[in-house]
C-alpha cells in the first residue's frame, strides 16, 4: 500500500539560522514517526546545513527546483547533480508559482523531472488549474495536459519514482482549500490517467499529494479519501508544531 506522505514546502522564507532552529524542534516532534513519510523543502541556501541535520533521521531533503543540465553556463541555476550530492532525495517540479511567475511551461518540468531521475532524486511533479479553468469546467482538461506534457517518454521504471502533487491554483496560500470530495475527485481522475499511461500497478502504487492550504484542522478530513496519499504542505509547514500535527493527521 501507499505510505502517507507529508513534505513542506518553505517556499522563499527561512534563513540558514532561521531553518536550522524549525528542524531542531521539529525532529523533536516527529521523532521516532514511521508511519508516514516526511520531507521538507528549505530554499537552496539552506540545503547543504540542513541535511548535515537531518542524517540519520526520518525526514528526508527536498529542493524546490533545479536545472536540467549538470554544470555550464546557466547563472543563478542549480543541477540535479548538485542537490543529489548534498542529499536531496526529492526536487519539487513544476509549482504552479514557478509556471505561472517565472513562465515555466510543461517542456522545462518535463526536461527538469529526467534529469532529477538520472540523478537518482525522486521528482514531486505538480499539477493544477487555475479558478477561471475550474468555472469554466476545464479543471480535468488542464491538468490532463500537464500531466501529458511533463511526464511525456518516461519509462516506467522511472515512474515508480515520481510523485504527483496536484494543487489547485485558487487553493495556494489562499485559505481555500479544495474539499475533500473536490480533491479525491481530481486525484482519482489523475489516476486513471497515470493507468491509461503506464498501467494499473503504476497507478495503484503512485503518490498523489494535494496541496492547497493544508492545516492541521483539514489534513484528516483529506486523508480520508481513497486517493489522496498525503500533502504538499506551505505555510503551514513554516511552523514546527503545526507541520508536525499535519504529518500525525496524516497517519491512516
Ligand atoms: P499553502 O499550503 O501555503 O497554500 O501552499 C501550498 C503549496 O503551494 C505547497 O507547494
Amino acid at each position: 500500500m501507499r505510505k502517507p506522505f507529508i513534505a513542506g514546502n518553505w517556499k522563499m522564507h527561512k534563513t540558514v539560522s532561521q531553518a536550522l532552529e524549525l528542524i531542531e524542534e521539529l525532529l523533536r516532534l516527529v521523532a521516532g514517526e514511521d508511519e508516514v513519510r516526511i520531507a521538507i523543502a528549505p530554499p537552496f541556501t539552506s540545503l547543504y546545513p540542513v541535511a548535515q541535520r537531518l542524517k540519520g533521521s526520518n525526514v528526508e531533503l527536498s529542493a524546490q527546483d533545479c536545472f536540467w543540465e549538470d554544470e555550464g553556463a546557466y547563472t543563478g541555476e542549480i543541477s540535479p547533480l548538485m542537490l543529489a550530492e548534498v542529499g536531496c532525495t526529492y526536487c519539487i517540479v513544476g509549482h504552479s508559482e514557478r509556471r505561472h511567475i517565472f513562465g515555466e511551461g510543461n517542456e522545462e518540468v518535463l526536461r527538469k523531472a529526467r534529469a532529477l531521475l538520472e540523478h537518482g532524486i525522486s521528482p514531486i511533479v505538480c499539477v493544477g488549474e487555475t479558478l477561471p479553468e475550474r468555472e469554466k469546467g476545464q479543471a480535468m482538461e488542464t491538468v490532463k495536459h500537464q500531466l501529458h506534457g511533463s511526464l511525456k517518454g518516461i519509462t516506467k521504471e522511472e515512474m515508480t519514482r515520481v510523485v504527483i502533487a496536484y494543487e489547485p491554483v485558487w487553493a495556494i496560500g489562499t485559505g481555500k482549500t479544495a474539499t475533500p470530495q473536490q480533491a479525491q475527485e481530481m486525484h482519482a481522475f489523475i489516476r486513471d490517467w497515470l493507468g491509461q499511461a503506464f498501467g494499473g500497478d503504476i497507478a495503484s502504487s503512485c503518490s498523489i499529494l494535494y496541496g492547497g492550504s493544508v492545516k492541521p484542522t483539514n489534513i484528516q478530513g483529506l486523508m480520508a479519501m481513497e486517493d489522496i496519499d498525503g500533502a504538499l504542505v506551505g505555510g503551514a509547514s513554516l511552523d514546527a508544531a503545526s507541520f508536525a500535527q499535519i504529518i500525525k493527521g496524516g497517519k491512516r
